[in-house]
């Protein structure tokens, strides 16, 4: 048996056409269009792209974007004035400051900055201790996306065993939040463990961040386990996840592939993200 394909793409295009409508709506209704900032530092290659697509989503989506670049050596003061300047502005629903940052500046600093009811991102310790108590905040775009394709192949998550691979701040921890308000009995395993493999294989849903090119093998699995796979990692054989998905997609029950998988849920969530800060800043 092969193991179902959860396709990310059709999901994140399905979301964004919903959000689109939304924009739509709200924009009928407040006058203007909810606004996105997105401020690059440097010329990081990766982060570019990242920031060049997420750009022209949030256009495509119906929605403002601006974007501030600033160079590699600018000072955390003109950074975290700048953060300042779009807390205050009306027309900005969602600040995102693209990481990582140069080594000068302290990312934690910069993400503090950042109005919490702004933090479309969900990074600031605000909306990190809002998910772990249950309030309304933000949540991570990518731990938020994987929820929902995991939810549209399992949709009751309850008592189910899950273990989390990775512990970034970024994805491993608040997935295991959201796995656990899923009301999942959650692991989350790294670096240290000291038998990976023996809690991957008692998971039905197993969330791979740990930036391990196919790390995860099909023969670690319980046969029919969801497996959700969050790795880019880029190799001499192009683009791979943590997961070994030729050897998984045979054990596994359902999958996510990368590309096409976790990733398109990204952006899509990002402007989910933005959305909902607009209705409720304007509400
Ligand atoms: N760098 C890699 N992923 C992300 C993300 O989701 N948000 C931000 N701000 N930076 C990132």
């Amino acid at each position: 048996m092969s193991a179902t394909i959860i396709d990310g793409k059709a999901f994140a295009a399905g979301l964004r056409a919903r959000i689109a409508t939304g924009v739509t709506a709200f924009a009928a209704a407040a006058g203007r269009a909810p606004g996105l900032a997105v401020v690059l530092v440097g010329e990081d290659p990766a982060s570019n792209v990242y920031v060049r697509s997420k750009g022209k989503a949030t256009r495509e989506a119906g929605m403002v974007s601006v974007e501030h670049r600033l160079p590699a050596d600018v000072g955390a003061e003109a950074l975290l004035a700048l953060v300042a300047d779009l807390n205050a502005d009306p027309t900005i629903d969602g600040i995102l400051v693209q990481l990582p940052l140069p080594k000068h500046i302290d990312e934690q600093a910069v993400i503090a900055a950042i109005d919490p009811d702004k933090d479309v991102d969900g990074f600031h310790p605000i909306n990190a201790g809002r998910l772990a108590t249950g309030s309304a905040g933000f949540v991570p775009c990518t731990p938020l996306g994987c929820v929902m394709l995991l939810k549209s192949v399992v949709p009751n998550l309850s008592g189910m065993e899950a273990v989390v691979v990775g512990r970034s701040n970024i994805v491993g921890k608040p997935m295991a939040q959201l796995l656990l308000r899923e009301s999942c009995t959650v692991t989350v395993v790294h670096s240290r463990t000291r038998d990976v493999r023996a809690h991957v294989g008692a998971a039905d849903i197993v969330v791979a961040a740990v930036g391990i090119p196919e790390m995860i093998k099909g023969d670690w699995l319980k046969p029919g386990a969801t497996v959700i796979d969050v790795g880019i990692n880029r190799t001499e054989a192009g683009l791979v996840g943590d997961v070994d998905f030729a050897s998984a997609v045979g054990v596994a029950g359902a999958i996510t592939p990368v590309p096409g998988g976790v990733g398109p849920m990204t952006i899509a969530c990002l402007l989910r993200n933005t959305l909902v800060s607009a209705g409720r800043r304007e509400g």
